[in-house]
């Protein structure tokens, strides 16, 4: 099957021109001007982008978590990924204690691979480092799996790792060619905050913010980052939230410090008013949203180069399963959705001005492809790169509503945002997956990427 995209605006990271595209094989085969070529099928692209399909570094897809398992299955949240441009998801796998890393990856491979609508990875998140798993490491990074999440929070149901862990996995991966995620927050704190304020009878939503402010993400930042520096091992912070945060990953930038930061679209658009809402508890996440000084601190992370990826965090659980926190925020499973309004949230920024569409491409697709190892397929637009593509009309209006999304859950914290511009179109590997609303896509479809981040 070829494809020929005629007379569209190519939009890269680094670039934006005016050129036709060929798609052979599933791969870009030709990208210039006025290709002479009669393929299967032409598009015409005129008027409208096209951009490398999104990476969503950060999804956790049928997880089990907060009491339940999380709401969107690797067929749903695939099929919302293709839907809003995510070509590839990067879903964690939970090794559980005394379970064997490739036990857990394969095992969560065997469940994703027949539901996958796009291309996956994996990161493994480590909650047990035995001497075995210690053994293991190199055989994950060898698989294909060579990023490891690690939890400084969630200390009572047992994701939490100890300094220890966190600081021999730094210098264990500069070894063996992995790079260590980090969720950074502090635990004690957190946890402590949480007994009192359900012992003050304060159970409301934005008790579950109070529980884990600024401060509680910031000093777990610091932390992190002092090992990294310390150790001179790189280290990616993953849903980064708040402010200090935020400046201490500048700071550790500027001395030239290999140190990412993710951040993710519900940070950049709400403010910790939501859990004051009578449904503030669909927009429990951990950590938490933050108050508009953070806010503005992530957005001028992005512009001054210092937020490497925008990512989503797709956590989503039903409304009923919200709900179990009406009296006690503390028993609202955590997490939100967004893998299906990441890229159609950051270019319509783009389009109203905030920042520039290169810049979009770069946080969402670029970035994740090199910092996690796939970027020989996956990330831009030239030949013999994986045709993973979106054609965006910037043009079009759309206002989110749950009715139009295409994952399982029944809401959707995203309810009314209006958006300028909206993607028409998503190629996966050169097939149409999706079209003007429709999901086109095919449960199997979706290939396992294997990365490397040896240097
Ligand atoms: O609240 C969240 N973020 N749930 C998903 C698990 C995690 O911490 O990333
Ligand atoms: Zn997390
Ligand atoms: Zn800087
Ligand atoms: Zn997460």
């Amino acid at each position: 099957m070829t494809i020929l995209i005629k007379n569209g605006t190519i939009i890269t990271a680094i670039d934006s021109y005016q050129a036709d595209l060929l798609i052979e094989n599933q791969k870009i085969a030709m990208v210039g001007t006025n290709i002479k070529y009669d393929p299967d099928q032409i598009i015409n692209a005129e008027g409208k982008y096209i951009l490398p399909g999104a990476l969503d570094a950060h999804v956790h897809l049928e997880m089990p978590f907060g009491g339940t398992i999380s709401a969107d299955s690797y067929e749903a949240g695939t099929r919302a990924a293709a839907c809003g441009g995510v070509t590839t998801v990067f879903d964690f796998v939970m090794q559980n204690k005394g379970q064997g890393l490739m036990e857990a990856i394969k095992g969560r491979e065997e469940l994703c691979a027949p539901q996958a609508c796009v291309d996956y990875g994996f990161h493994v998140a480590i909650t047990d480092l035995s001497d075995d798993v210690i053994r293991e490491l190199e055989d994950a990074v060898e698989y294909g799996v060579p990023s490891f999440k690690t939890f400084m929070a969630y200390k009572k149901s047992g994701l939490m790792v100890d300094d220890g862990v966190l600081a021999y996995l730094l210098e264990k991966s500069k070894d063996i060619g992995a790079l260590i995620s980090v969720h950074a927050e502090n635990a004690d704190i957190t946890e402590r905050r949480v007994e009192k304020y359900l012992s003050e009878g304060k159970t409301s939503a934005w008790y579950h913010y109070k529980s884990r402010p600024e401060f509680v993400e910031a000093e777990a930042d610091k932390r992190i980052i002092h090992l990294a520096k310390s150790l001179d091992a790189p280290v990616y912070i993953v849903h980064l939230a708040n402010k200090e945060g935020m400046e201490e990953v500048t700071k550790a930038r500027d001395e030239g410090y290999e140190i990412y930061a993710e951040t993710c679209p519900h940070y950049l658009h709400f403010t910790n008013e939501v859990y004051k809402r009578d449904d503030g508890r669909n927009y429990v996440c951990s950590p938490p949203i933050k108050g508009k000084e953070s806010q503005d601190s992530l957005w001028e992370g992005i512009k001054k180069g210092d937020i490497s990826v925008i990512a989503t965090d797709h956590c989503p659980f039903q409304s009923g399963e919200k709900d179990w926190g009406i009296d006690d925020f503390s028993k609202i499973p955590n997490g939100c959705m967004g893998v299906e309004n990441l890229y159609p949230y950051m270019l319509s920024e783009a389009n109203q001005g905030r920042i520039s569409f290169n810049k979009v491409v770069e946080l969402c697709s670029t970035n994740p492809a090199q910092i996690f190892g796939c970027a020989d397929r996956k990330g831009t637009i030239v030949p013999n790169i994986d045709a993973d593509l979106v054609i965006y009309d910037p043009q079009k209006k759309f206002t989110i509503t749950q009715e139009k999304m295409h994952s399982d859950i029944d809401h959707t914290i995203w309810e009314g945002v209006e958006l300028d511009g909206y993607p028409i179109m998503t190629l996966s590997r050169g097939r149409v997956v999706y079209q003007d609303g429709e999901f086109l896509g095919e449960a199997g479809w979706g290939n396992f990427v294997k990365r490397s981040l040896k240097r």
